[in-house]
Parts: structure tokens; sequence; C-alpha cells
């Protein structure tokens, strides 16, 4: 075939091939369009899931009845002019070609009002071809109508999902718009009935607005935060470990006010957490970066979902040492201190019901003031127990009668192979076995490696392993490695390892389990040297598999010296996938229950 150039139908149709993947796509661009505008309200009519129509009305600044062809003309913008304006891009869009995709696959009219206008213009695209303006009543600002998505492109009409899958996609793209833009009001509606309605708000902590767009126990479980430095400003709320999920499905990062993925973010977060969460957990975050645009790429992502910072560098620095230190502060509330004082770094009061430790309880950050109010719970909700109170001297039931009773009490019983039941000063306290045996082992190994090292024991019966050829390699190249972590093996055979020596605070474990799974990570990560987090993670897995699982009858010493272990172990709430390892009903919620002196 000779070379030809593409009619600019076809050039507009590749580009909505990158630009527009699905009708959410549609709303994306269009609602980048109004915010640009300066919109204070934004309505959203979707039908059939957007492929049938989508409709965009604004009340910005809309455009001059000249302009409205070239609105539709591939590479036209208002937003940037020359290479420097691209390299500091502060608007949502720049690229000049959101329209002209959208109206090569789709039947597309524009409506647009400026200030000072007798009335408003329409301008229609249907197969590459434009028609009017012709005059049509609107108030100020625009109104942008798709319909029949990709009617012409049917091999992209088979990607479509459900009707309710592509709606979902685009309700999730508004309430994402949504956080980023308090001040400005959003409508959606589907099929002529309202979806959601969110009304202006003062910032970004406003409580009814956040309370609309993200999932409650969330809110309940994070505290919001405001840090600066570096140049940079790093606002939103942030989820305690607890708030974790078993999904990336509640972390949103904004960047000067753009949702985007970006992997320097998802690291400095991930490592920020490493500490309290591990093994597929996911931390949940709402978080929005200011920075000089100058100092960011924008223009690396057709769609507009990544960038590119210049200095990635000191943004991952700036995003860890910020989170890590919220963090930890939050872990503890000030863990270090009481810890020192030989007392609960953690400690929580449950509501009754539904018993959780406590969410707010994040020292380092601001709790949102009345979350309680807001969501009922009437002062019930949960409350950072005093330490203070824990500690108090008290003469009771306990086994040491007379003697100070420590904060997380004396076990009386086991629960269903799974909980210990304690009682303390204040009243009981139920601990989950295996999620703090696994923390303070946890906390262990990292203090044993850094100090002395892994101290390992010898297998009195040698364990046999299958291996894959790869963990055969670990097995033979990597002995010093494995020492490190405690363990001792030799090939035994093809595929057949044995498993001579564990770490001796793993012993009561499942040792082959474990070992296998230490292989198995260390194949996978190929590396002779691991870095600390990869290390630490390792550390973990070790903790998980070698720590009490449920059914194990103890002893009610063997209960109590795990209660003592907890109190003398930083972090000791939350066990290393950020569950709470422990909860405390005071008497007074107990006798609320039961309506005692009422
Ligand atoms: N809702 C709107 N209100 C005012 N102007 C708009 C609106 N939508 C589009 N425009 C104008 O049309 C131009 C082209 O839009 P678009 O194709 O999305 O490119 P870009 O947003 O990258 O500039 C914009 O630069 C802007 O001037
Ligand atoms: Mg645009």
């Amino acid at each position: 075939m000779p070379i030809k150039i593409l009619p600019d139908a076809l050039i507009n149709q590749i580009a909505a091939g990158e630009v527009v993947e699905r009708p959410a796509s549609v709303v994306r661009e269009l609602v980048d369009n109004a915010l640009d505008a300066g919109a204070r309200r934004i309505e959203i009519d979707v039908e059939n899931g957007g492929t049938r129509l989508v409709r965009v009305r604004d009340d910005g600044c809309g455009i001059a009845r000249d302009e409205l062809a070239l609105a539709l003309t591939r590479h036209a913008t208002s937003k940037i002019a020359d290479i420097d304006d691209l390299m500091r891009v502060a608007s949502l869009g720049f690229r000049g070609e959101a329209l002209p995709s959208i109206a090569s696959v789709s039947r597309f009219a524009l409506v647009s009002r400026q200030e000072g206008d007798a009335h408003g213009w329409r301008i229609e695209a249907v197969h590459g071809r434009l028609s009017g303006p012709e005059p049509a009543s609107h108030p100020r600002g625009s109104t942008v109508e798709v319909r029949e998505l990709f009617f012409n492109v049917p091999a992209r009409r088979k990607f479509l999902r459900s009707e309710r899958t592509e709606f979902g996609h685009i309700q999730e793209h508004v309430r994402t718009v949504a956080l980023a833009h308090p001040q400005v009001e959003f409508r959606l509606a589907h099929n002529g009935r309202p979806a959601f309605w969110l009304k202006p708000a003062a910032d970004l902590f406003d409580r009814a607005r956040l309370a609309a767009v993200l999932d409650e126990s969330f809110l309940a479980q994070s505290g919001s935060l405001d840090q600066s430095g570096a140049g940079l400003r790093l606002r939103g709320l942030l989820g305690a470990p607890t708030a974790a999920r078993g999904q990336a499905d509640l972390q949103y990062f904004f960047v000067n006010g753009r949702p985007v993925r970006d992997r320097v973010v998802s690291h400095a977060v991930r490592q920020a957490y490493a500490d309290v969460l591990h093994h597929g957990r996911h931390p949940a975050y709402v978080l929005f970066l200011d920075i000089d645009p100058g100092a960011v790429d924008v223009n690396v992502h057709p769609a507009k979902l990544e960038v590119r910072f210049r200095d990635s560098r000191l943004v991952h620095d700036f995003l860890f040492r910020t989170l890590h230190e919220a963090l930890a502060n939050a872990r503890a509330g000030a863990g270090m201190a009481r810890a020192a004082a030989g007392s609960l770094p953690v400690a929580a009061t449950v509501p009754v019901p539904p018993p959780r430790q406590s969410g707010l309880g994040l020292g380092g950050m601001q709790a949102l003031a009345g979350w309680s109010a807001l969501y009922g719970d009437g002062g019930n909700g949960p409350e950072v127990a005093g330490v203070a109170d824990a500690d108090r001297p008290v003469t009771g039931p306990a086994p040491q009668s007379g003697a100070e009773i420590p904060p997380l009490g004396y076990a009386l019983a086991q629960l269903h192979g799974v909980y210990i039941l304690a009682q303390n000063a204040r009243g009981l306290v139920l601990v989950d076995m295996h999620a703090a045996h696994e923390r303070i082992t946890y906390e262990r190994l990292k203090a044993n490696r850094a100090g002395q090292g892994i101290i390992s024991q010898r297998l009195l019966v040698p364990v046999s392993i299958a291996v894959s050829p790869r963990e055969a390699a670990v097995v033979e190249e990597q002995g010093e490695l494995l020492a490190g972590l405690g363990f001792e093996m030799v090939m035994a055979g093809p595929g057949q390892a044995r498993l001579l020596k564990v770490p001796s605070l793993l012993v009561g474990g499942e040792v082959a389990v474990l070992a296998k799974q230490v292989l198995a990570d260390l194949a996978e990560h190929g590396s002779s040297r691991l870095g600390e987090e990869a290390e630490n993670e390792l550390l973990a897995t070790m903790a998980c598999h070698g720590s009490v699982r449920a059914n194990r009858a103890l002893t009610l010493p063997e209960m109590n010296a795990l209660l003592r272990d907890m109190e003398a172990t930083e972090r000791s709430g939350q066990c290393n996938h950020g569950r709470p390892t422990w909860v405390e009903w005071p008497l007074s919620e107990l006798d609320r229950l039961f309506q005692r002196g009422r």
C-alpha cells in the first residue's frame, strides 16, 4: 500500500482508542472540562450505563460561538499555548483531544453560553461532520451530550460490560473526582433516577460530604492529616491499620486535584505501612498531594491517569516520612513513652456493641471531631482508654490480691480455642491469641535479627520438604542467608530438602510450612541480599506460621505469659496484618448492656 495521510475522522478515532475506553472515560473527560471551566455545579445524566447517553451540564465559563467548532478540532485547546505552559500544567486538560475523540465515536452535541451572551449556541457532530452553530436556549455554562457511544466502532462495543458495571465505573469516577473538589456540587442520575447529590462543602474534610462518598467504617477508623515540607503539602485521611482491606480498593491519591495511580506513591505508602500490614492486606487512604505544577509532568499518559515526578526521590521520601510518622504515633498513641513506663502501648475501650478496638486513637493525627455524633454512636463510640486508669493500683479478685493489676489483667479462660478471656482493673479483656502471639513473635524476630541474630534450634527429627528447582537452588546457594534467618537445610535428593534447624522462637509452629514459605519467598526474590522491607516481610511470614494457632489449648499460666508479653511488646495493639489483637469492655459498658443501676 502506498503511504497516505489518514483522514481527520480516522485520526480522531485512533486517538479515541486511547482516550475513550468506556462510558466512564467520557464522563471523566467531560467532568474535567467542566472543572477546568470553573463550574460550581456539575450535573451528569446517564442512560444505559452511559452507552445510550452521557450528558454533562455545567455552569462554567462557557465557550464563545466562534470557538465551538474549534473545541471539536484536534489539538485545539485554550489551556496551554507553548512549551513553558506544558511544563507547568495546572488544568486537568491540555491535550485538546478529548472532545474531537469522543465526537468521532458517538452522536455528539455541545451547547454553550458565555456570560453576557443573549442565548446559547448548539453545535453537533455526526460521522465526523459538524453542523451549526444554531441558537439554543441555555443558561451560562455548557452541556455536552454524547449519544450511542461506539455506534460506529463495533469492536469497541463488544468490550462493554453490563449496564450496571459500566454505571458502576461512572459512579466510582464521579465519587473520586468529587473528593478532590469539595466546593463543587455534583449530581448524578442513571436512567432518570438520582444516584447521588453531593452538596458543595467548605473543604476536603467536610464530614457530610465525605460520608456521602466513602465507606463508613473507613471514616470511623481513619484520622486526618495535613503536613507540609520540602515545598510539598500532603493532606487527607489515613486509615488505621485496622481499616486495611483485602483489596486495594480504597486507595485514593490525587496530585494537584488529579486522581492518579503512581508507583512511586504506592511504594512510599506501602513502605510506611510495612511494619503494621502484611500478606495481601491493603491500606486504605485518601491523600491529596499539592506540588508545584512545574515539578510534575502530566504529559505521560493519554488518559492522564499517570504522572511523572521530576524529583521522584524527594516525593517518595516526603510521603514515606510523613505517613510513617503519622502511623508510628497512631499505632501506640505515643506508644514508646508508655511502653517505656512499663504499661500498655495501645489501649482502647470498645463500645457494646459493636466490639472493636479504637479507630480514632490516631495520636499523631487529628481525629475528625464528631464522628460519633455523625454516625449516631451517641457518645458510645470508640474512645482511647486512659492508660493511667488501667495502671491504677487496685485490689480485686485477681490471683495476686493486693498487687497491682497489669493493664491486660489476668486470664480467666480460653474461649472456643481462639480467644483469651481476661479480667483487668477496668473490666473484661478479650485477646485474639494467634494475632497477639504473631505480633510478639514478629517483634522478637526483628529484635533478634538486629541484635545477636536469630537463634536456631536443631530439630530432633529432621523434616523433609518438597522443593522446586528454584527453591533447591536457594537451599544449595544461600545457606548463609538461611542461617541468618535461623534455618539450616540440605538437599536430600532431587526435589527433596531436609530441614535440620529452625528459629527457636518458632519451634512450636508449623515448621515445614514455614520453611517452605521462606524458600518460596527467597526463590521469588532471587537475590542473595534482602532489603529491610523484604526481610521484615519474611520475618512476618515466619511469625505468622510460627505462632500459636487457633484451637490450641493453653493453660492459665501460658495465657498470662502471653498477656505479659503483649504488655511488653511495642505495637502489640495490632497483629502484623493490621487486625486488632485485643479489645476491652469496661464494667460500666457491661452494666449499661445489662441495664444495671437504672
Ligand atoms: N465544559 C466546558 N466549558 C468551557 N469550555 C470547554 C468545555 N469543554 C471544553 N471546552 C473548551 O474546549 C477545549 C477542548 O476541550 P478538550 O478537547 O477536552 O481539550 P482540553 O481539555 O485538553 O483542552 C478546551 O480547551 C476548552 O477551551
Ligand atoms: Mg479536556
